[in-house]
């Protein structure tokens, strides 16, 4: 990811950073962290970059030219993501730097002085962002905590890749309590039950901690996780056909934007994905006009809501004439989940995890989703190849929204069991992260059925529709 930051103070964030995490994932050029100075835009003779506001008031602001220009200089007038950091912006949260997390190229845009003149956050602002309710000198600091944030979140940033899910605000809980060598401090012995060696007891103590201490010091997290785990609770009930929806909450990555009897519209804002079940057209047509307008995917659970996504509902779309078009069916497919706890036999010995390295090999044989999307899931780490002899000979993954897929073996290798080592390889490491594995199947793909069932995957009963966006001439 490449990161710019215009400020008056390059060197602030330059030092900042230098010794950190995120310093270290700059020299590995996993991102880069570039600092534009304002003042080298600036028009006049002293390098003058601010004024007095029009109409009075305390302090100065900057002028519209130079930092026009520093914006300019970075994105030659293209269309990048630029945050202006204010405390008058969208309070920051952990869900917001998933997001941006998935960007190539990020602009920040600091402030100091009173402000900015108004018209040229009009051209260039995308975002505008607040770290909190209080006002600081300047956004420097705010830009930092927010890049500190999104960056940690990018593969290969954390060494430890398991440590960015656990954390606090990972599901809406804030972290339980940890403890580290001596055992005794102060009089104070470390919990027995961290030494009894029993994980699925420690996992279940840390959550009841979690809850404990959400409830009591932030009621807002504990409300909105309650209410994912009621909705989690009752889609429970038709387990097949709804996993797509009780993963996504699960493994928190949903938000419910809608919930109301049988009506359910969930947004996955990392992958820009809306989930929907709708009990009639009426309340399916209220729901999708609460639909982020940035959704680029939907999963739908009825077809009236395909042909309203698809405007070509005419008629359908009621008296106000709105059409929620703009989106076209991809694929229609049956769910499969894996029902059981215990992980299956891997007889294929050699899989391990894809890195770039791969790259070429795996977009040369699987083009379905297109080769971007498919180096995103080998940084993402969650591509594994079956190899003979050190050379790969097939490979399976997981998607973004977390269904099981990217299926493929060499013809020469087929029928030899490798396609099923590799996905029990999967399902076996998806189980360990206390996730249920499940996939999706298009409609009419025996095969694949054939051995999703093989493997002990349960199908669903009813379908449900993938639709995307359909992209304007031009745009990648
Ligand atoms: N600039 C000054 N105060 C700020 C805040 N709280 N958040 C973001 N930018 C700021």
């Amino acid at each position: 990811m490449k990161i710019h930051i215009l400020t008056l103070f390059p060197e602030m964030i330059e030092k900042g950073f230098q010794s950190s995490i995120i310093g270290k994932a700059a020299q590995k050029e996993i991102l880069s962290l570039h600092g534009v100075d304002i003042r080298d835009y600036s028009l006049d003779k002293h390098n003058k970059v601010d004024d007095y506001p029009y109409g009075g008031g305390a302090g100065m602001l900057l002028q519209a030219e130079p930092v026009f220009n520093a914006w300019q200089s970075v994105t030659g007038g293209r269309a990048v993501r630029t945050i202006y950091l204010t405390p008058q912006g969208t309070p920051f949260t952990q869900s917001m730097a998933e997001e941006l997390a998935g960007e190539e190229e990020l602009v920040f845009l600091c402030g100091h002085y009173e402000g900015i003149d108004r018209r040229v956050l009009e051209e260039t602002v995308t975002d505008y962002v607040s770290i909190g309710d209080y006002v600081l000198t300047g956004g420097e600091l705010p830009a930092m905590v927010m890049i500190d944030a999104v960056a940690r979140l990018i593969p290969g940033v954390l060494g430890n890749e398991s440590s960015a899910e656990e954390e606090s605000f990972f599901n809406d809980l804030l972290e339980y309590p940890q403890y580290t060598r001596p055992e005794v401090w102060h009089n104070k012995k470390v919990p027995e039950i961290l030494l009894s060696g029993d994980h699925r007891k420690i996992a279940q103590w840390r959550l009841e901690k979690s809850r404990r201490l959400t409830e009591k010091v932030r009621p807002d997290l504990y409300e909105k996780y309650e209410r994912k785990q009621r909705l989690t609770d009752r889609l429970l009930k038709d387990k097949r056909n709804y996993i797509h929806m009780i993963e996504s909450l699960r493994r928190g990555r949903a938000e419910i934007i809608w919930w109301e009897g049988e009506d359910i519209l969930l947004y996955d804002r990392s992958c820009k994905l809306c989930m929907i079940t709708a009990a009639s057209k009426e309340s399916g047509r209220l729901m999708l006009a609460y639909a982020p307008k940035e959704t680029e995917s939907f999963v739908t659970s009825q077809v009236f809501l395909n042909e309203m996504l698809c405007g070509s509902g005419g008629s359908d779309m009621g008296d106000e004439g709105e059409s929620y078009g703009g989106y076209e069916i991809h694929c229609e497919c049956y769910q499969l989940v894996y029902t059981q706890k215990v992980p299956l036999p891997v007889k294929h010995k050699d899989i391990r995890q894809l890195t770039m390295e791969h790259l070429d090999y795996v977009g040369s044989r699987y083009s379905y989703d297109g080769r971007e999307y498919v180096e995103a899931r080998i940084r993402e780490g969650v591509m594994y190849g079956a190899f003979v002899e050190n050379a790969p000979v097939g490979f399976a993954g997981m998607h973004n929204e977390g269904s099981l897929g990217l299926l493929y073996v060499e013809e020469a290798y087929r029928r030899q069991g490798i396609a099923v080592s590799l996905e029990s390889y999967i399902i076996n490491r998806t189980l360990e992260k206390g996730w249920t594995p499940y996939g999706q199947v298009i409609v009419g793909n025996e095969e694949s059925f054939a051995l999703q069932e093989k493997l002990g995957l349960y199908r669903s009963d009813r379908t449900v529709w993938w639709l995307e966006k359909i992209k304007q001439k031009g745009q990648a």
